[in-house]
């Protein structure tokens, strides 16, 4: 692939970006999020993706594309959005699922508690994932790039972002890009960490 080929463009509110959107924001926790929704994630996902001013809205995304071909997404939104989002737009969305997944994310209120928690000032990558036929070439890092650009423009002073513990590969590359581990969740000193916040100053 030539840097030239490779185009960061922000989402459009179309139903078939929408599953495009759920596909990466599900490689993007490891297939975990489709665990957690059940069947139905793709179409919650994609119905929720189409409604403006929530953290899985069109607004919040940037796509890659090579030669016309979607192949990577990064999405995230500045501490100050967030406390503006619509709080219930998935639950909405999620129709006859919405008890299960009320229910799961009550299981899991002090993992989400983490994630939602913004310092003044963060613009928060939610999620970013690549096709694994084109890792390796740069496209995470443009991504990146693009997203860091949407940030500074937004008056954001810090990029945030939270890694699996296990996911070597994307920290490596956070780190080259001057991402540091400002906290870790669970942080008590009995379980060892699962997460990790990293930000990068502006
Ligand atoms: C993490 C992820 C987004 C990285 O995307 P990517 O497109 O492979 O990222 P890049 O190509 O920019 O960087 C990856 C490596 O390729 C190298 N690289 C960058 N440009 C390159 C190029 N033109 N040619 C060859 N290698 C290159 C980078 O130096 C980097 O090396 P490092 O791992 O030692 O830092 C991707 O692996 C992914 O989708 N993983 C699954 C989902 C995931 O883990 N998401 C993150 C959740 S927090």
């Amino acid at each position: 692939m030539n840097a030239s080929d490779l185009t960061i463009r922000p989402g459009k509110r179309t139903d078939d970006e929408g599953k495009k959107f759920a596909y990466y924001m599900n490689q993007a926790s490891d297939g975990g999020f489709k665990k957690m929704f059940g069947k139905r994630f793709e179409e919650i996902v994609s119905k929720v993706y189409l409604e403006p001013n929530h953290d899985l809205s069109y607004e919040t995304a940037l796509f890659a594309e090579v030669a016309g071909r979607i192949v990577g997404m990064v999405s995230g939104y500045t501490a100050e959005q967030y406390q503006h989002f619509s709080k219930d737009a998935l639950s909405r969305a999620s129709g006859r699922s919405r008890f299960r997944i009320s229910f799961i994310l009550a299981l899991i209120a002090p993992m989400m508690r983490f994630l939602h928690t913004y310092d003044e000032g963060d613009y928060y990558v939610e999620f970013l994932a690549v096709d694994g036929a084109f890792g390796g070439q740069g496209i995470g890092s443009s991504l990146l790039q693009a997203i860091e650009d949407r940030a500074r423009a937004s008056g954001a002073t810090q990029l945030s972002i939270d890694v699996a513990a296990r996911n070597t590969r994307a920290q490596r590359l956070y780190k080259r890009i001057g991402f540091t581990v400002i906290r870790r969740w669970p942080c008590t000193r009995w379980l060892r960490a699962n997460i990790l916040r990293m930000t990068k100053p502006l």
